[in-house]
């Protein structure tokens, strides 16, 4: 089956324009030619519509706050854009709220979500005055001069789980992530008993999740959880956070995640459970990364090779170091020859990387124009968790990335040179002998 229908994506930023992918109004082989191969690019148009789209589902209906889970794309560009839309943001370690703060987010904008934090880790929090999400109740422990902050909120395991592949699953009996209702309702207590004011209760409990019946059920699992947790401890809830996890397609054969349905029925849980407990109206909250991001950028490489041997191979300048998705979770991605759209499929081949391993392949028995080297190969959905989990391994400098709005591309992360890979080495004395 073709993957052309990432051209058709409703409000989508990519276009056939003569046979040729466009990003908005730039052509992606264009692209290639000024700023280098791999390149990602991203359409700053695209996260400010998936933004608007996800908050106006929610924001209608009961006052919401959006997180952005930094860790999907870090790039100070991509904060920046999603800051001026009016995202909070979601940090995994302190590096990530460092990179939120350079990007103009204040520490009231902060939410600070680690697990198996050190003293250090939850210090540095605390010191930057960031709300701090508990991920277990010793974590109390942690805090500088006994000293619990105004605000406290725990993550918990609501144990239902739901994830687009398994290594997507983060909550249940299994997972490393949250504490059980027990734990967090402990957490509270001390906290209370320190001088905590405010509270809020989170979950996370998997990733790329499409089936929209889930998000409800998740929400009312949660909601029960604080309503007993509020009654047990004597406290209120002023937020709840029922985490990300909405998925994108990546495959024809997945469908779109029916986002404004999704937020009727979760906010509708959420009501029908404020009620029963006699809540006192807390803040809805949500931190997706995916969503807000995935389908706005597409990672162009160049063929290098292509070799006919037991099967028809591309290889591209690209692979597992640039996009880790398909080798680490058998990932599928959407794959276009982007200087030659339209034409017919006339081959079917696997497109590898360049990197000494088997996995190291991007797209699998794909239906191709008959491609040659210098051709690019466009692989889409690269923004959400694409240039974030790239590496140099095998020794390959990282990508450099572009960010598009019309007709204007600028550099927002630069290529890393051969340099960049030896950057911070030092040799001992007699070894340079
Ligand atoms: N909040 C927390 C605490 C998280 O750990 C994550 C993602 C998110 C929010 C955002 O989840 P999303 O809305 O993007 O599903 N590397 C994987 C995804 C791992 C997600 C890790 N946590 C991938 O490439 O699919």
């Amino acid at each position: 089956m073709s993957d052309s229908w990432v051209l058709d994506v409703p409000g989508g930023c990519f276009s056939n324009r003569g046979g040729v992918l466009h990003v908005d109004d730039v052509s992606v082989p264009d692209l290639v030619g000024r700023f280098g191969s791999p390149l990602y690019v991203m359409s700053e148009n695209r996260i400010r519509h998936n933004f608007k789209r996800l908050h106006g589902a929610f924001s209608r209906l009961t006052p919401f706050r959006l997180y952005y889970a930094v860790k999907a794309n870090t790039n100070l560009a991509v904060l920046g854009v999603l800051r001026q839309e009016g995202a909070f943001a979601d940090c995994s370690c302190p590096a990530e709220i460092y990179e939120a703060s350079l990007a103009g987010f204040g520490p009231e904008k902060i939410l600070y979500t680690g697990n198996y934090n050190s003293t250090e880790e939850v210090r540095y929090a605390q010191a930057a005055g960031v709300t701090i999400n508990f991920d277990d109740a010793a974590l109390l422990g942690k805090l500088e001069g006994g000293r619990v902050p105004e605000t406290v909120c725990f993550r918990i395991n609501p144990g239902m789980a739901k994830g687009g592949k398994e290594g997507l699953i983060f909550a249940g009996p299994d997972a490393k992530f949250g504490s059980p209702e027990e734990v967090a309702a402990r957490g509270y207590a001390e906290a209370k008993k320190l001088g905590a004011k405010r509270f809020g209760i989170h979950m996370m409990t998997g990733s790329n999740v499409l089936d929209p019946k889930y998000f409800p059920a998740a929400t009312s699992a949660l909601m029960d959880i604080a309503g007993r947790i509020s009654k047990k401890v004597g406290m209120e809830f002023e937020f709840v956070n029922v985490g990300g996890g909405f998925g994108v397609p990546y495959s024809p054969k997945e469908r779109e995640l029916p986002i404004e349905g999704v937020a009727s029925s979760v906010v509708e849980a959420f009501r029908q459970k404020v009620e029963q407990y006699g809540m006192s109206r807390p803040l809805l909250a949500a931190e997706p990364g995916r969503f807000l991001v995935a389908d706005s950028a597409v990672l162009a490489s160049t063929v290098c090779h292509v070799k006919s041997s037991s099967k028809t191979f591309v290889g591209v300048d690209a692979g597992m170091n640039t996009l880790l998705r398909p080798a680490l979770y058998n990932a599928y991605h959407p794959v276009l020859v982007a200087n030659r759209l339209g034409e017919r499929d006339d081959q079917v081949a696997n497109i590898c990387g360049q990197v000494c391993e088997n996995t190291d392949v991007l797209a699998r028995d794909r239906g191709l124009p008959r491609v040659k080297e210098g051709d690019i190969i466009a692989i889409f959905n690269a923004g959400a968790y694409g240039f974030a989990m790239s590496s140099q391994y095998n020794n390959r400098p990282r990508a450099a990335e572009v960010l598009v709005n019309g007709s204007d591309a600028q550099v927002i992360r630069r290529r890393e040179g051969f340099s960049d890979l030896v950057q911070g080495v030092s040799v001992p004395a007699r070894l340079l002998t």
